[in-house]
């Protein structure tokens, strides 16, 4: 059989509210054109984050019923860190709330002023809490991943020749980790290719360097090098995903996205050292060891979750139901940063509204029209998010995990190739408030003249 379906059936079910235009132009005044800012009862299609969002299977919600509520020694915890151990091979497995709780332990452990942090492509909170230590985030992509266009087979991988320059030039004494994110969020949910992980990991091991995963969607990642990387078709994405955690040091994870849980996260290492560090910092901020932030039900659907997500239907499923949204809109003209992702499809903004400066935020202006026509939901990456950081003005399109069927995906489809039809008559924004940090969550912006007016 050709038709890839969902590799589940529903047995429990929300409903969805429909509002009306007029409505949806008061929501998006009221919210200073800030999809953030707008209630989710508000929101038809919800395509904002992949975080947090998925839908449980029965053996998760079974398996928070057998939740080990005691403050220590759970044994919820020593059953999450005997998957994880499974999966990672890393000795210490320290829970946290989610997955920035696990970054702002490590980055405060690890960095301080002065010190560089290279990653292939930082996520918003690492690299703001890599700032908050004082220290200084580098993102080092492939070159050839600047084109949007260009069909790459691992676009997220990090750019070695680029990180041998930056150790010559800081010195390895002033970079106290590199970061790999797989996938590549902030680039476009792009996979790293398994041999990108062994070179990086050669030339940390050289100069003395550990290596640390931010983990989040492993799995994903994992399906991307069985079907793309020559030597690992016959492997199991759980083989290949072990693989790719022993070549690191440690991790940071959200339990958000490739666990399928709706909260949670954890920091992993193998330096007996720095764990007891990070469980000090641990307990004055998220709790003791054996729960960090979590209850003892939420470590159970993260265990259960972990096992699931490299489950080869669900994966194929996953991927294909990605690809089908990004092939649907792309091939019909609307330019997305190829090839699709694992957990979203990125619109290139900035070439779709070539008449919206980046000064403008073309990006939200997609965003903002998108919600105002159908009542979807995205996110913007890009000079919203990122500031002058910003390589790109995408508007993501990311994908709950389990949660919308096929015709989901197809009024989606269909929305954004109407506006796509009608794209000379957007507008750019002005930012009219705006936070210190992550401005994106609750700047509030002003439509430059004509905005919306067909
Ligand atoms: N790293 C990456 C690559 C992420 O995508 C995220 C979250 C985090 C770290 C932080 O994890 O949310 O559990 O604290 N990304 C979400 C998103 C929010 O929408 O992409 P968290």
């Amino acid at each position: 059989m050709k038709t890839i379906i969902e590799p589940f059936r529903i047995k429990s079910v929300e409903p969805l509210h429909h509002t009306s235009r007029e409505q949806r132009e008061q929501f998006l005044a009221e919210a200073g054109f800030n999809l953030f800012l707008i209630e989710a009862k508000n929101i038809l299609i919800d395509l904002l984050t992949d975080s947090g969002t998925s839908a449980m299977s029965t053996a998760q919600w079974a398996a928070m019923m057998r939740g080990d509520e005691s403050y220590a020694g759970s044994e919820s915890f020593f059953r999450l860190k005997r998957v994880v151990e499974d999966l990672t091979g890393f000795r210490h497995v320290i829970p946290t709330h989610q997955g920035r709780a696990a970054e702002r332990i490590l980055f405060t452990v690890m960095c301080r002023a002065g010190h560089t942090v290279p990653n292939n492509t930082h996520f918003d909170t690492t690299r703001a809490n890599i700032e908050f230590t004082g220290a200084r985030a580098v993102d080092l992509p492939l070159p050839e991943s600047s084109d949007t266009q260009a069909r790459l087979p691992f676009k997220g991988n990090l750019d070695v020749a680029g990180l041998e320059r930056l150790i010559t030039v800081e010195g390895a004494g002033r970079i106290p980790l590199v970061m790999l994110t797989v996938t590549d969020n902030s680039g476009g949910g792009q996979p790293v290719s398994m041999a990108n992980l062994e070179a990086v990991r050669q030339l940390t091991t050289r100069h003395g360097i550990p290596l640390y995963l931010d983990a989040c969607r492993f799995a994903e990642n994992a399906w991307f090098i069985q079907q793309r990387e020559p030597g690992y078709a016959s492997w199991s994405p759980k083989q290949i995903a072990q693989k790719m955690f022993r070549l690191a040091d440690g991790c940071t994870f959200s339990a958000k996205k490739d666990a399928f849980a709706n909260i949670g996260g954890f920091l992993c290492t193998n330096d007996d050292r720095l764990a007891a560090q990070e469980k000090d910092l641990l307990i004055l901020t998220e709790g003791f060891p054996t729960y960090g932030g979590l209850a003892g039900r939420d470590l159970e659907a993260i265990a259960v979750g972990l096992e699931e997500v490299l489950d080869t239907d669900y994966l194929r499923y996953r991927i294909a139901s990605t690809g089908y949204l990004g092939r649907h809109i792309a091939d019909r003209g609307v330019p997305i940063v190829e090839p699709p992702g694992g957990h979203a499809i990125y619109i290139d903004a900035g070439r779709m509204l070539p008449h919206i400066p980046r000064s403008q935020f073309p990006a939200q202006a997609l965003a903002v029209e998108l919600y105002r026509h159908a009542g979807i939901r995205s996110v913007e990456i890009g000079s919203v998010m990122f500031g002058e950081n910003a390589k790109h003005e995408l508007l993501r399109l990311a994908i709950p995990r389990r949660v919308y069927t096929q015709s989901h995906i197809d009024y989606v489809v269909e929305a954004i190739l109407e506006v796509n039809a009608r794209k000379n008559e957007l507008r750019g924004f002005e930012i009219v408030y705006e936070p210190k940090f992550l401005r994106h969550f609750s700047a509030r912006f002003q439509p430059l003249t004509g905005h919306g007016q067909i």
